[in-house]
C-alpha cells in the first residue's frame, strides 16, 4: 500500500512538472471510484451502477463496465453526461466490425473500456486505448477497429492498442 502511494506521488509529481494535464481527471487516489471496504459495485466500485437506461445496442438494461461508468457519467450528476441512445454501440458482441481480441471485454462484449481505460495512469487524451495526439487524430484510433473507412496515410503506423482495464502502470 505503501509502495503504491509513493509511486502516485511520483506520477502526480511528474504531470504537475510538464505542466501537462495529461492523467485527467478522474481521482488520481482511487477512491471516487472504488470503495475498499463499502463498495456498491462490482469490482468494489464505490459509486452503484446505473442500470435504468435501456441499452439501444442489446434492448436490455445497461450492465457491466457500461453501468459502472454510467454511475457517475449521467444527467443526475451532470458529469459529461453520457446516453446510450446517442451513444457509439456498447455492451453488444461485434457483428461485423473486427475488433482485436485485447479490447474486447472477458465475454467477447465491446464495452466502454474497450475504448477507455479510466486508470489515472492512462496519460492517452480521454483516457482513450490509444493515442490521438491530444484528440487531432482520432481517426487514428477509429482504425483500430474500422480500418476499412480510414485512410490509414493521414496517420501513418497505428500503436498496437494496450489491454483494456489494464491495472496501474508498473513503472
Ligand atoms: C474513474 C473510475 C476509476 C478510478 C479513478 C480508478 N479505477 Fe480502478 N477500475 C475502475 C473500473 C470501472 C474497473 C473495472 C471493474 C470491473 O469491471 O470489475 C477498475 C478495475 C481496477 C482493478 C482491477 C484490475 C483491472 O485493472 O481491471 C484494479 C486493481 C484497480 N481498478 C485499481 C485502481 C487504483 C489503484 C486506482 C487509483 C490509482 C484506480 N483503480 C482508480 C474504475 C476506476
Ligand atoms: C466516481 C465518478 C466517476 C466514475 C465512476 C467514472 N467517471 Fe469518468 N469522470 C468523472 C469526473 C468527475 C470527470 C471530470 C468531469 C469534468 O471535468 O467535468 C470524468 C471525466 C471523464 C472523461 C473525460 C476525461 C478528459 O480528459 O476530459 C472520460 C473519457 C471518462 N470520464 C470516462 C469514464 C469511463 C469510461 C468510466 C467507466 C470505466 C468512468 N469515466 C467512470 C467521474 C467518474
Ligand atoms: C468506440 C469507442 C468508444 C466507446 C465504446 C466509448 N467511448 Fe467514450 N469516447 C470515445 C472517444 C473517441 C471520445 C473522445 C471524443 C471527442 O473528443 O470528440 C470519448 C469521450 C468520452 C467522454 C468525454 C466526453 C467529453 O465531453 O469530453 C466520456 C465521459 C466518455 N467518453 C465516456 C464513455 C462511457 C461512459 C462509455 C460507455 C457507455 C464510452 N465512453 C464508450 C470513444 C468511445
Ligand atoms: C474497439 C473497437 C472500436 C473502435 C475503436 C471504434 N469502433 Fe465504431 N464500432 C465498433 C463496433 C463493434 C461497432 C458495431 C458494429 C458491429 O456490431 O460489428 C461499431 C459501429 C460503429 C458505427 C455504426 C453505428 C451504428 O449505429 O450503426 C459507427 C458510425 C462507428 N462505429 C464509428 C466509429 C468512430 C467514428 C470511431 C472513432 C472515433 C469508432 N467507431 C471507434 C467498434 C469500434
Amino acid at each position: 500500500m505503501r509502495k503504491l502511494a509513493v509511486a502516485a506521488a511520483a506520477l502526480a509529481f511528474g504531470v504537475a512538472a510538464s505542466g501537462a494535464f495529461a492523467y485527467g481527471p478522474h481521482d488520481p487516489n482511487c477512491v471516487e471510484c472504488h470503495s475498499i471496504h463499502k463498495a456498491k459495485g462490482k469490482g468494489i466500485l464505490a459509486v452503484a451502477p446505473l442500470t435504468k437506461e435501456k441499452n439501444p445496442s442489446t434492448g436490455n438494461q445497461a450492465a457491466g463496465d457500461v453501468a459502472l461508468c454510467l454511475g457517475c457519467h449521467n444527467d443526475d450528476q451532470g458529469i459529461m453526461p453520457i446516453s446510450l441512445m446517442a451513444t457509439h454501440p456498447v455492451g453488444m458482441k461485434p457483428n461485423k466490425v473486427k475488433v482485436p481480441a485485447e479490447l474486447l471485454k472477458a465475454d467477447g462484449t465491446l464495452g466502454c473500456m474497450s475504448c477507455h481505460n479510466p486508470h489515472p495512469s492512462n496519460p492517452n487524451y480521454k483516457y482513450l486505448q490509444g493515442q490521438v495526439a491530444k484528440g487531432s487524430e482520432l481517426g487514428k484510433f477509429c482504425s483500430l477497429c474500422h480500418s476499412e473507412q480510414v485512410d490509414q496515410s493521414s496517420f501513418g503506423k497505428v500503436a498496437a492498442p494496450k489491454a483494456p482495464a489494464a491495472a496501474p502502470a508498473k513503472k
